[in-house]
């Protein structure tokens, strides 16, 4: 089980009352009236997000009361127990009533107990949650640990996550279940004809690859994850800013997400044949790097202009994505961090997803929003293809003037995909800019679980 969790109950067991400002005159009268004077005088009134400790008769911590959203409150999130792992004391707790959907409620407290802690030390959280009766907790756990891969992945610096470690860590996962695990490395992606993940990688000094998993029974459906994993995007020759440039640690996040994915198809034992492919690149500045202009055969077959070297990100899919397109899979789905306008549009919390399949189209909304893991459709907008259009190439792979740039950014990898049944490509932020409730500063898990619970319906 997830360490938020305690395997078996410990003594003392510190249950936690949820009270809206509605409940609270009910569940203060119930209160000893010691506690209720003590909640009075600390001005408890069961505002959203507050929360007391209530001492026992010793002086010990007999309970902890939490304020939480009421249907009037304008949003009432879903995770706003995910606060409680960073305010209580260390020890185990117990919810002494359900928050709202008992499900996302356990899973944010999990979610809230994410700690960085590669690079200092006590960087753990020591507060326990008792799973509450009722609550699928091998499914939770699985949701918790993806999600704390995703983030460790994206958290850990590029210094320390090159092309090199995003292999080492999906061959990993890849022992752990049993999948094949392959990877084409640096001069060999031009022999097996991936010119253009080897365009955007060769600059650096850490060779580009791509990494291939497979598990799973080969008579069932075929899914196919795809995800960018870009360790680190200066933006190449046309070089971002500084500030552009900070976070760009979290390039990866698709590679991270999907690695995230994966871990939970596998883990639950899914009936799919699952493969995961991602192009793992540096995007780095140096005197054999690509440049504007330049135009390179795609492996699918069309050249491309590189209208920008900071559009590396489509780059790299457009490969991987007519890889996995000529094994026809049932589905097909890439993730990545592919543009700044998808966070201007929806900004950082809500990502656009594109799919020409209506029903998929349906299913995912409904999941993103079942799991709390929220996701707005776009559209793969027909007469904006135009706009992909080079002068001396078949395709360029930054349209000038930027409108709607996540969606010509769709377009430019539809070109790739063909022969899947359908077809599911998300733009996402993968971080967290500031601290929410469950959603702790930085590397996020994004569209995984919403994804993960998709894939459970149809292949459970
Ligand atoms: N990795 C970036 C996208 C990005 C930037 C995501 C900031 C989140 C925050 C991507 O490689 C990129 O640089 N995209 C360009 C595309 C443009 C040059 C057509 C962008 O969005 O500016
Ligand atoms: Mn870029
Ligand atoms: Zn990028």
């Amino acid at each position: 089980m997830h360490s938020a969790f305690a395997a078996t109950p410990t003594s003392p067991v510190i249950p936690i009352t949820f009270t809206t400002k509605a409940t609270w005159p009910d569940i203060s009268a119930a209160l000893p009236p010691s506690a209720r004077t003590f909640a009075a005088a600390n001005g408890f009134t069961a505002k959203p997000g507050a929360w007391l400790a209530l001492p026992d008769a010793d002086g010990g911590l007999a309970q902890i009361l939490f304020g939480i959203d009421d249907d009037s409150a304008r949003h009432r999130d879903p995770f706003r127990v995910g606060q409680l792992p960073g305010l209580l004391p260390p020890g185990t707790y117990r919810f002494a009533n359900m928050p709202g959907d008992g499900r996302l409620a356990t899973l944010a407290f999990a979610l809230g107990c994410y700690r960085f802690g590669r690079y200092r030390k006590n960087e753990t959280s020591d507060v326990r949650l008792v799973p509450p009766d009722g609550i699928d907790m091998a499914d939770i756990s699985r949701m918790a640990e993806a999600a704390t891969l995703a983030r460790d992945l994206i958290n850990t610096p590029a210094n320390d996550m090159g092309p090199k470690q995003l292999a080492q860590a999906a061959k990993s996962l890849a022992d752990r279940f049993g999948a094949d695990f392959s990877c084409i490395v640096g001069d060999d992606l031009i022999k097996q004809n991936f010119p253009l993940i080897h365009a955007v990688g060769m600059a650096s000094t850490r060779a580009p690859r791509l990494i291939d998993l497979t598990w799973g029974e080969p008579s069932h459906p075929k899914v196919t994850l795809v995800g960018k994993g870009v360790c680190f995007d200066t933006g190449g020759v046309d070089l971002k800013p500084s500030s552009g440039m900070l976070i760009m640690k979290k390039d990866m996040g698709g590679a991270a997400n999907v690695l995230a994915l994966a871990l939970m198809i596998m883990d639950a034992k899914l009936k799919v044949r699952l493969r995961v492919l991602i192009p793992a690149v540096e995007n780095a500045v140096a005197g054999n790097a690509f440049r504007p202009l330049d135009i390179f055969k795609s492996r699918k077959g069309p050249t491309v202009e590189i209208g920008n070297t900071d559009a590396e990100g489509r780059l790299v899919l457009a490969d991987a994505l007519a890889f996995a397109d000529e094994e026809k899979p049932e589905l097909l789905i890439d993730l990545g961090t592919l543009t700044g306008a998808a966070r201007v549009a929806l900004g950082p919390e809500l990502p656009p997803f594109y799919t020409n399949d209506e029903d998929l189209a349906l299913d995912v909304a409904r999941c993103a929003t079942e799991q709390n893991d929220p996701l707005w459709r776009l559209p793969l907008w027909a007469p904006y293809d135009a706009w992909l259009n080079s002068k001396v190439a078949d395709i360029n792979n930054a349209p000038s003037g930027g409108f709607a740039g996540s969606i010509t950014c769709a377009l430019f990898l539809q070109r790739f995909v063909e022969a899947a049944q359908s077809w599911l490509h998300v733009d996402i932020y993968g971080w967290t800019p500031s601290a929410k409730p469950g959603r702790p500063e930085g590397g996020e898990c994004q569209a995984a679980r919403a994804i993960y619970a998709l894939l459970s319906q149809r292949y459970g």
